[in-house]
């Protein structure tokens, strides 16, 4: 094989995106010859360009690809998923991997074929920034890391974007809000630099700011088994709203906010400082870093050239599938955490939280209002 032929199924913001860069061809070494919605109005556009399948499995049979982009809501991604890797594809995911860990378990449980890649798409990994932060712990440079804080609050949404498709904020049809949809990327990083923590406490708000019945406003709270502890606090209702992530390690302070990513580097690691200086009040003298970054933004078709990379020559994959469990096991258990009312010690038991799921999906009197919505830039919802 030396072009990888490429099939997406779900045509809404997402689909299109990645159909738009691949119809340019701005991947190289892949062309898109297949396309696949149950919505049949948005195949029209791709008629007559590539192939069209109202009915994905269809597509994944077609012998007309040889992978898969699932871009359909979350809870299809596992239905699909499993169904392409059986039928021998290689698949690259949209997040979360899965809405519910016992999900992630199965989808991850199905891939088996040797040689078959299965990534997802987590652009932010290659944000140059979250690169530099990524280089800045696992170098040493920041020295043990004991307290993290990220306020996430700039994924503000309107009301009109939650009633723009049936499926958003339910439990039904996504399993969650904030957590699932904005933020699987973020939890992802989190995993990415701290690994994962051993207990986890969260405070979900549901409906707070809009007309759902999931969570649009979180404050959780982490502890990881080396004692750091960590803050994660997003929500889509607050505009301005902040982006801020500080790191505190015993060599330093590293702040990313508004664009700048600052390091202020104890000349001494606190805790050698803390044990050897005889004075009580005495710090560390700092050094004040503006760390430079390249300032181009994460680029989704730089996930799916490593696929095809992968496919064909082996490369390593920037964001194997098979970690993006690790996001959901984040969103799930603070939101559990929150449901039960008390910390949860991870890792999370898949089964109870899949019950819990069933349980609020059996039980959900909201009555979701759906409407049309203007058509505008999509890749507005990206920034971070
Ligand atoms: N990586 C990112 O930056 C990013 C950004 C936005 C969305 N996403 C992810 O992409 C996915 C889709 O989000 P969206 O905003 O594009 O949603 P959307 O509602 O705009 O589009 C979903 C599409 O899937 C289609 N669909 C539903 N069931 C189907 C089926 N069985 N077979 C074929 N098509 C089907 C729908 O008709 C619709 O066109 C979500 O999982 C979301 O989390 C990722």
């Amino acid at each position: 094989m030396n072009k990888v032929r490429i099939g997406i199924v779900g045509l809404g913001n997402m689909g299109r995106f990645h159909a738009d860069y691949l119809l340019k061809g701005e991947v190289q070494n892949a062309v898109l010859t297949a396309v696949s919605d149950t919505f049949t109005r948005n195949l029209d556009f791709y008629r007559g360009k590539v192939a069209v399948f109202e009915d994905c499995s269809q597509m994944i049979r077609s012998g007309m690809i040889d992978a898969i982009i699932i871009a359909t809501p979350h809870y299809l991604h596992t239905v699909l998923g499993i169904d392409a890797l059986e039928n021998g594809l290689h698949v690259l995911t949209e997040k979360p991997i899965s809405v519910h860990k016992a999900d992630c378990e199965r989808l991850i449980a199905a891939h088996q074929k040797p040689g078959q890649i299965f990534a997802a798409m987590f652009q932010l990994r290659t944000d140059p920034k979250f690169i530099k932060i990524k280089h800045l712990i696992d170098s040493g440079e920041l020295g043990q890391i004991v307290r993290i804080n990220w306020i996430n609050t700039d994924w503000f949404r309107t009301e009109a974007y939650y009633a723009s498709g049936g499926w958003r904020a339910t439990w039904k049809g996504e399993g969650g809000g904030v957590l699932l949809n904005q933020c699987p990327h973020n939890l992802d990083l989190m995993q990415w630099f701290f690994g994962m923590p051993s207990k986890v406490r969260g405070f979900c708000q549901l409906g707070r700011y809009h007309d759902i019945e999931v969570e649009d406003n979180v404050t959780a709270y982490f502890e990881y088994h080396n004692g750091a502890t960590g803050i994660f606090i997003t929500s889509t209702g607050e505009t301005p709203g902040t982006n801020r992530l500080e790191i505190a390690a015993t060599r330093g302070r590293l702040v990313f906010e508004n664009g700048n990513l600052l390091f202020t580097r104890n000349e001494k690691d606190m805790k050698e400082f803390c044990q050897e200086c005889k004075i009580g009040f005495a710090k560390p003298d700092v050094w004040n870093i503006e760390v430079p970054y390249a300032k181009t933004g994460a680029e989704h078709k730089l996930v799916t050239q490593n696929f095809v990379n992968a496919i064909l020559n082996g490369e390593t994959l920037i964001a194997p599938a098979s970690e993006g469990i690790y996001s959901v096991e984040l969103a799930n258990s603070i939101l559990y955490s929150s449901l039960i009312g008390e910390m949860v010690e991870l890792p999370l038991d898949s089964s109870a939280y899949e019950a819990k799921l069933k349980d609020l999906i059996e039980h959900s009197t909201h009555v979701k209002k759906v409407r049309e919505v203007v058509t505008e830039d999509f890749s507005k919802s990206f920034s971070q």
